[in-house]
């Protein structure tokens, strides 16, 4: 059994990304992110300490904007409408979930999509249906379980994968880019008759459901890759995945620690996405010296 070291993997695209930005600085463009927080959700809080942290290390500026639980969905589409009109801004995040009282569709659809680096725009989500080469801004969790499956040289093409999952932020996008690789793909959720049916033919399988040991020895074929996307936290505040890890690493030819696998990776995506959208800026800002504005 091998892990699939995210930790390692994920600096490594650290240290590109900040290649890249050290580029675009010398070329006068300072890649930015914008981070929307409502409320203080403690997994927010951390979530966003790993990201200002990443883009501390890469070299992306990072503005947050704060707000009360109490906010209004319309106050927050007037701060994205106005990030989206702010030039110096090439990314915005609005970090979820939100409270209950606000409509997160219509925020989430007020990111102008060349600055959605989470990829949960509309136009982002719709444009990966149509192939890899239009993968642009796509969702940075299946982003980063596919980065993981390229280092480690895990090819999909014909290989039976099951997503067990099916989120519009992991398991769907996660789907459609499996599909766009040649893997034929089993989307399995809630409603799935019989999980282990499934399970058990999978060459890779992929889990993001948050359920502690959801997925126990039996259900696995032996040498199959093992990519848990779940978070969870034990009694004693513990982080674990989906995957109940001691067992079921005895028989998988590949398996993703937790943590150190998939989680930052997802960060490393997000600093990636950053960079395409500030490099798609400064491209297109250049051409035959006059600004041109593109459809995204
Ligand atoms: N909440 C949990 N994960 C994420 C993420 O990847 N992006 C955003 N915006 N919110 C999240």
């Amino acid at each position: 059994m091998e892990l699939l070291d995210g930790s390692k993997v994920s600096q490594e695209m650290l240290f590109d990304v900040e290649s890249g930005v050290g580029a675009l600085q010398v070329a006068g463009v300072q890649p930015k992110l914008a981070v929307i927080l409502v409320g203080q959700d403690p997994a927010s809080l951390s979530y966003i300490k790993q990201k200002q942290k990443a883009c501390t290390f890469t070299g992306i500026e990072w503005i947050q904007h704060d707000f009360e639980e109490s906010v209004t969905t319309e106050e927050l589409i007037a701060t994205v409408e106005r990030l989206n009109e702010d030039e110096s801004v090439h990314g915005i995040l609005v970090q979820l979930p939100l409270p209950a009282h606000v409509y997160t569709p219509d925020v989430i659809k007020a990111v102008t999509p060349k600055k959605d680096v989470d990829g949960f725009e509309a136009y982002n989500l719709g444009k990966m249906f149509l192939s890899k080469e239009f993968e642009h801004l796509v969702p940075c969790t299946p982003k980063g379980v596919i980065k993981l499956l390229d280092y480690y040289d895990i090819d999909v093409t014909g290989k039976d994968v099951v997503v067990v999952g099916h989120s519009n932020v992991v398991g769907k996008p996660l789907a459609v880019m499996l599909m766009n690789r040649g893997a034929t793909v089993t989307v399995c959720h809630k409603e799935t008759k019989d999980l282990t049916s499934h399970t058990v033919n999978a060459d890779i399988l992929c889990v993001a459901v948050g359920k502690r040991n959801l997925i126990t020895e039996e259900m696995v074929k032996e040498g199959a890759v093992v990519v848990d996307i779940g978070i969870n936290r034990t009694e004693s505040g513990k982080l674990v995945g989906d995957v109940d890890f001691e067992n079921v690493s005895k028989k998988a030819s590949f398996i993703t620690p937790v943590p150190g696998g998939v989680g930052p990776m997802t960060v490393a995506c997000l600093m990636e996405n950053t960079l395409f959208a500030a490099q798609r800026f400064h491209d297109d800002s250049i051409v035959a010296g006059k600004h041109v504005k593109k459809i995204y």
